[in-house]
């Protein structure tokens, strides 16, 4: 009777307290704002350029529609299942893989503090070129200066995580839904406007070479079968897999904590479609706006660089060429970013948070408030780490790493990979495929895809994370 009582209290607590998405398009918007981010921007584009344009594309929808609909459909039905975010969601389905949990909470421990500091990056150059200082930013060794120094990287690391905290200690309607449904169409908007103009512009070089953003377009999206052989295939296969894997946020608690915030009468399959429809989408005509652009001004060569050195040092160069044009662009260009980086940085803060007040009954104020202090901290260890704490250390995979690249490898390449492991073996086969079925047909929806869900979270998925993890720390 006793246990009855206190089942009932806590089922009570849980209903009454518990915020919730007000409807479909919050969610979804939400959750998308999580998944497009700056991998959408920086390494999907150079991905596609790189593994046969078209080639990558087609391998990176067929993973998307079940690889990642399965991994995005298990987590997400978790979150709705257990109402709790993932640092106790893993113990509620079974205790034996609590320890899940607890890691799925410190990878985005691990995230917030240099996304945050990339955030900060975004921001910087984005007011640059919205004040008019854009050509600036395209001088040599201007990026290095800039993130080399001690007070600026500082202060704007400090501005986007204030900002992230702001969203989020206002809650999950006020802040981040609310949020959500302004920044993501604004991004829709700008990301299809800066498409068609990066379609549009030619530019004849020192050599009186024409290039065409059409020309550029081919580059990206028709497929390149020249030179593909069964070796390079499975390179593009498995760098699509580590792409989507990283681009839908799994595996790091996050669908998990927005999954334990959608009303019961969602329809998640509808919801997840939609989701992964957005992801893909922004990714596919971020290729069209960086790809044209790089290819019109910089030919073949300048489409082989990613991440940080494309977006702070190649991009900014194509911008400075255009004259006010491209301040106007640029600062455009930027605010897209900032918009995906913010949206995205949200949803990691909302992990943690939400872990926060689940595990330890604190209120959602004092949490953010604590979480705020603990990846401030880390954010200036990223910060001093380009300068008054200089190191440099080899990681296995080759890269020269400083704090930055230390929490991002730990993080993305072993961590990530481990979880989404785990969670096909707890799903798999110890609460079984139904845990998530039943809690994805609850209301009667049709879930067309549930034979291929079972067979890619027992034998598929594992296997091709195994394959990832050992990509990851360099064994194959
Ligand atoms: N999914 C985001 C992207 O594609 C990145 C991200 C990573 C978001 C970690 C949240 C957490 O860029």
């Amino acid at each position: 009777m006793k246990l009855f009582f206190y089942f009932c209290a806590e089922k009570f607590q849980v209903m009454a307290e518990r915020s919730s998405f007000s409807g479909s398009v919050g969610f979804v918007l939400a959750a998308a704002g999580s998944a497009v981010g700056l991998g959408n921007i920086w390494r999907f584009p150079y991905l596609a350029a790189k593994d046969g344009g078209g080639v990558f594309l087609a391998v990176y929808i067929v993973l998307a529609l079940t690889f990642g609909f399965t991994l995005l459909t298990t987590e997400i039905a978790i979150g709705r299942k257990t109402r709790k975010s993932p640092l106790s969601a893993y113990r509620r389905i079974n205790p034996r893989f609590k320890n899940l949990g607890i890691i799925a909470c410190i990878i985005p421990m691990m995230i917030m503090p240099y996304y945050c500091v990339i955030g900060g990056w975004v921001m910087k150059y984005a007011v640059e070129f919205l004040s008019g200082g854009g050509i600036e930013t395209a001088s040599d060794g201007y990026f290095s200066n800039f993130i080399t120094g001690t007070t600026e990287p500082v202060v704007y690391t400090f501005i986007f995580l204030a900002l992230t905290c702001g969203i989020i200690y206002r809650g999950v309607n006020n802040g981040i839904e609310k949020f959500s449904k302004i920044l993501m169409p604004l991004l829709l908007l700008l990301v299809i406007g800066i498409s068609i103009f990066a379609l549009t512009i030619q530019h004849t070089d020192s050599n009186g070479v024409t290039r065409t953003g059409l020309e550029g377009l081919k580059v990206f999206a028709v497929p390149d079968f020249s030179g593909m052989t069964i070796e390079k295939f499975s390179i593009v296969l498995m760098d699509a897999m580590g792409q989507l894997f990283y681009s839908l946020s799994i595996a790091m608690g996050i669908m998990i904590s927005y999954g334990s915030y959608v009303k019961e009468s969602s329809n998640l399959v509808k919801n997840i479609n939609r989701i992964e429809i957005f992801d893909t989408a922004v990714a596919f005509l971020a290729g069209v706006m960086v790809i044209p652009v790089v290819y019109v001004f910089t030919g073949y060569d300048g489409m082989s660089s990613s991440g940080p050195g494309l977006m702070f040092i190649n991009i900014p160069k194509i911008f400075a060429t255009m004259g006010v044009a491209g301040n106007i662009l640029g600062g455009l260009f930027f605010t897209m970013v900032l918009f995906a980086a913010l949206t995205s940085a949200m949803s990691i803060l909302e992990a943690i948070v939400s872990s926060f007040m689940d595990k330890f009954g604190t209120n959602r104020k004092k949490a953010t408030l604590i979480e705020f202090s603990i990846a401030l901290f880390f954010a200036l260890l990223v910060c001093f780490g380009y300068n008054i704490m200089y190191f440099e250390i080899s990681l296995p995979n080759g890269v020269k790493a400083q704090f930055l690249d230390m929490m991002d490898y730990i993080s993305n390449n072993i961590l990530m990979p481990v979880i989404a492991i785990g969670t096909c073996i707890l799903i798999g086969y110890v609460s079984k495929p139904k845990t998530v079925i039943n809690e994805v047909t609850r209301n009667g929806e049709k879930f067309s895809r549930e034979k291929l869900f079972t067979v890619m979270i027992k034998y598929i998925a594992p296997l091709m994370l195994f394959l990832l993890l050992l990509k990851s720390v360099g064994l194959f």
